[in-house]
């Protein structure tokens, strides 16, 4: 049975997605399925592997992705948290394909430097990064198969799509580890923190958040949304000792 890093049983696992294609797969492999929708999001609670899990397919963007995961946080209260999907990615070298698992993440765009506060900085958290739970985040990372270009880092996190150099000069004037940027785990990230639930971040990147981004997305975020949702049902599909 998988812990969390504070030694608790992973037995009731949330999973995040922002778009159909990212969370399509998981929804097919549940079993026993109820739904419900809460605000207008939808969750769909059921049984993957030896594991209670709940999906919700949250829409893209922070303030979506921060309003589901704090109803899932209340009415499922699961072990953990795992955002799945596509990025762009930052960090020289990370290819498309290639996938990131998050250390720590960021909402980059939380911007008060005028007022003297850094950027990113979450007030209700006295702090800028938020942490991903290690061990959750390393049971998800020692799934990823051989052959993918994989890597640990800052996971960035904005309400824009990035693809300018005006955007990738701010967010790695700032936050220069950033490897990957993407529209929600930051959010998820910051409201776990403030419920002390444990969470992961796990994404495959679609594009390299540059001026062909726009086109690489739309090829590649089928293939790099399944893939990412993929690993966690090879996970999830595992028997629990
Ligand atoms: N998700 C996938 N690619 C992205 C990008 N370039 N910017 C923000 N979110 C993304």
């Amino acid at each position: 049975m998988p812990k969390t890093t504070e030694g608790k049983d992973i037995k009731r696992i949330g999973i995040i997605a922002a778009m159909e294609e990212e969370i399509r797969i998981l929804k097919m492999h549940m079993a026993d399925s109820q739904i419900r929708s809460i605000a207008g999001t939808e969750y769909c609670f059921g049984k993957i592997g030896d594991y209670e899990v709940v999906l919700m397919q949250c829409g893209i963007g922070k303030v979506s992705a921060a309003l589901g995961t704090q109803a899932m946080i209340l009415e499922y209260q699961p072990d953990c948290i795992i955002n799945t999907g596509c990025a762009g990615a930052l960090a020289a070298g990370l290819k498309i394909g290639g996938m990131v698992v998050a250390t720590q993440t960021v909402e980059w765009d939380i911007d008060m430097l005028a007022i003297g506060f850094p950027r990113g900085f979450v007030t209700t958290m006295n702090g800028v990064l938020m942490q991903a739970d290690p061990a959750v985040s390393e049971w998800i990372a020692a799934a990823i198969p051989f052959d993918v270009q994989v890597s640990r880092g800052l996971v960035v996190s904005g309400d824009q799509f990035v693809s300018t150099p005006e955007q990738r000069e701010i967010i790695l004037g700032s936050f220069p580890d950033a490897r990957c940027a993407e529209m929600e785990g930051g959010a998820i990230g910051h409201v776990c923190a403030q419920n002390a639930i444990p969470f992961a971040v796990v994404r495959c990147m679609s594009d390299t958040a540059d001026g062909d981004s726009d086109v690489n997305f739309a090829l590649f975020v089928k293939e790099a949304g399944e893939k990412s949702a993929e690993i966690l049902l090879s996970l999830l599909s595992r028997e629990t000792a």
